[in-house]
């Protein structure tokens, strides 16, 4: 499917090591475990996952044909500022969707990214501390892409709500995919402009202006978004009732529909 060498002659920065497995229960978690060992922008890829894990202790299945992988941030400026290198991971991915693939996505805040209203590909950013200080000394931004629709179908909890890459297009390089995300990501931090980055990322996005629902715990409240914010990239939204509050991405989620 790919190898080490392909994946590292298309990438133009400075990385740590590339590391590719069969079957691992979750990339994430592989490097969560290893973090002390691994160096810096390490890349972490599986052919599935056995235990993906998603946003909000969900589970992502990983059956093969999808592309699962992880990257190890080291760097303090990067991790200076974890909200902001979730946003930057969806921009990277949504421009080597495009770039490579030929296909316009979207981003449905804070970082799935989306083809013609259904989601083809989740962002997983975890950040830890591995020494006994408890200070935070590492990102890992966890990928995983619907490259070829699976064989089984997706689940039925998903199978009107997920695309594959292949629905829309001839089915990539993965090593392509994997190195222009990565390029993409690196290009961008630590040294970005905000505001340059955030209208970017508002571009893409396919909720501004939309209503949506807000979910906190079970409640489902009905708002419009906004905006985002340029300096911690949370999102604006206004109720029914005319007030205004601006989410983090770590208290709530929202849907669409
Ligand atoms: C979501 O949609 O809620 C996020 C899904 C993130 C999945 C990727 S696949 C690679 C990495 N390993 C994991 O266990 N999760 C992330």
């Amino acid at each position: 499917m790919f190898n080490k060498t392909d994946i590292a002659k298309k990438i133009n920065h400075p990385i740590g090591d590339i590391i590719l497995l069969n079957e691992i229960d979750s990339t994430n978690t592989y490097i969560k475990k290893n973090v002390s060992s691994l160096k810096d922008r390490t890349i972490v890829c599986a052919k599935r996952q056995t235990d993906g894990r998603g946003r909000r202790g969900k589970s992502f299945l990983s059956p093969d044909g999808g592309l699962y992988f992880s990257i190890l941030i080291k760097s303090e400026e990067s991790i200076k500022d974890p909200s902001m290198l979730t946003v930057v991971s969806a921009v990277a991915v949504s421009k080597a969707i495009e770039s490579i693939c030929h296909i316009q996505s979207q981003i449905k805040w804070v970082n799935d990214i989306f083809i013609d209203g259904r989601k083809c590909c989740g962002i997983l950013c975890e950040s830890g501390a591995s020494g006994n200080g408890g200070k935070l000394d590492y990102i890992i931004v966890g990928i995983g892409i619907n490259v070829i629709f699976p064989k089984c179908g997706f689940d039925s909890e998903i199978t009107d709500i997920a695309c594959a890459l292949s629905e829309y297009t001839a089915v990539p390089e993965y090593s392509d995919l994997i190195a222009t995300i990565f390029n993409n990501l690196i290009d961008y931090s630590p040294d970005f402009n905000p505001l340059d980055f955030i209208n970017e990322y508002k571009q893409r996005s396919c909720i501004i202006g939309q209503n949506i629902f807000v979910l906190r715990g079970k409640e489902r409240i009905p708002a419009k978004a906004i905006d985002i914010n340029e300096s911690n990239a949370s999102l604006l939204v206004k109720y029914a009732d005319g007030h205004t509050e601006s989410l983090l991405s770590g208290d709530v989620s929202i849907r669409t529909r």
